[in-house]
């Protein structure tokens, strides 16, 4: 886990999973900066946090504003890329430019955001990357979602082989109930989460503390390095 007086900068931590995992840093000690587009909603998230949160924004289809953010840091000891702008697209009616900056910011805006922390990075530093289930189990609409996430994989994998001693892993969640994508309070939605849910052996969805913990044994862990991590509660077997 970060211990206290480590820095872990989270793009995507001013919302859903990455405000999660934000939230278990500061309570261990560690100090977070979390960011996203917008610099209000990354306010509200680091006064939620409290005093040992710092925020700022970052836009990662726009390559300048991530360049400006890292420029204000001065170390990172994890860095973890949650952010997601979500783009629901089938082939049938395809957006093409919706679903080219959702491509941008998942592939090209996550690869630009390590390359902005290189020479910040300490010793002992990692990053974790996320992806999806749907790059393999696509879910209807997920056509842009399912090949960004399959990019954040290629990205890992050549990511590890160019920085280290910095480790880079990958989370690949399931579907996450009391995320802000898995509202179960919707009963339509509720319906299909529950047949999910059946589909899984144990007839559990993972937990937004199951992505935490999964995201700490990342960060934790030497021995683990290029590894996509995947935390569905056995999902993919179905
Ligand atoms: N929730 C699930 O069940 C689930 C399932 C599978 C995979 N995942 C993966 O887990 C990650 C987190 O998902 P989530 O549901 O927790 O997300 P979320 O609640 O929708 O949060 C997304 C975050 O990304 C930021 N963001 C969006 N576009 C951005 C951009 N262009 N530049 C910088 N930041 C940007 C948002 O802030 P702004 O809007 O202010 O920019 C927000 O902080 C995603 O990568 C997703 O693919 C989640």
């Amino acid at each position: 886990m970060p211990e206290k007086g480590d820095h872990v900068v989270v793009i995507g931590g001013t919302s859903g999973l990455g405000l999660d995992i934000a939230r278990a840093c500061t309570e261990l000690g560690a100090h977070v900066t979390v960011a996203g587009r917008d610099i209000t909603r990354a306010r509200a998230a680091a006064a939620d946090l409290g005093d040992l949160a710092s925020h700022n924004s970052c836009d990662l289809t726009d390559f300048g504003s991530i360049e400006r953010f890292f420029a204000g840091i001065d170390v990172v000891d994890h860095q973890i890329l949650t952010a997601l702008d979500r783009d629901f697209n089938s082939i049938n009616d395809f957006r093409a430019d919706d679903s080219a900056s959702t491509m941008l910011m998942k592939t090209v805006g996550y690869a630009v955001a390590v390359h902005a922390a290189l020479g910040k990075f300490s010793d002992r530093a990692s990053v974790v990357l996320f992806s999806g289930l749907s790059m393999w189990i696509p879910m209807p609409g997920s056509t842009t979602i399912s090949m960004a996430n399959a990019g954040v994989i290629g990205l890992m994998n050549s990511l590890a082989t160019q920085i280290a001693p910095v480790r880079v892993n990958a989370i690949t969640p399931g579907v996450v109930v009391g995320t802000n994508a898995v509202d179960d309070a919707d009963p339509v939605r509720a319906e299909t989460y529950e047949r999910l849910r059946q589909r899984t052996p144990g007839k559990r969805l993972p937990t937004p503390q199951d992505i935490v913990s999964a995201t700490f044994a990342l960060t934790d862990n030497p021995g683990i390095n290029a590894a996509n991590l995947v935390v569905d509660a056995g999902m993919h077997l179905a």
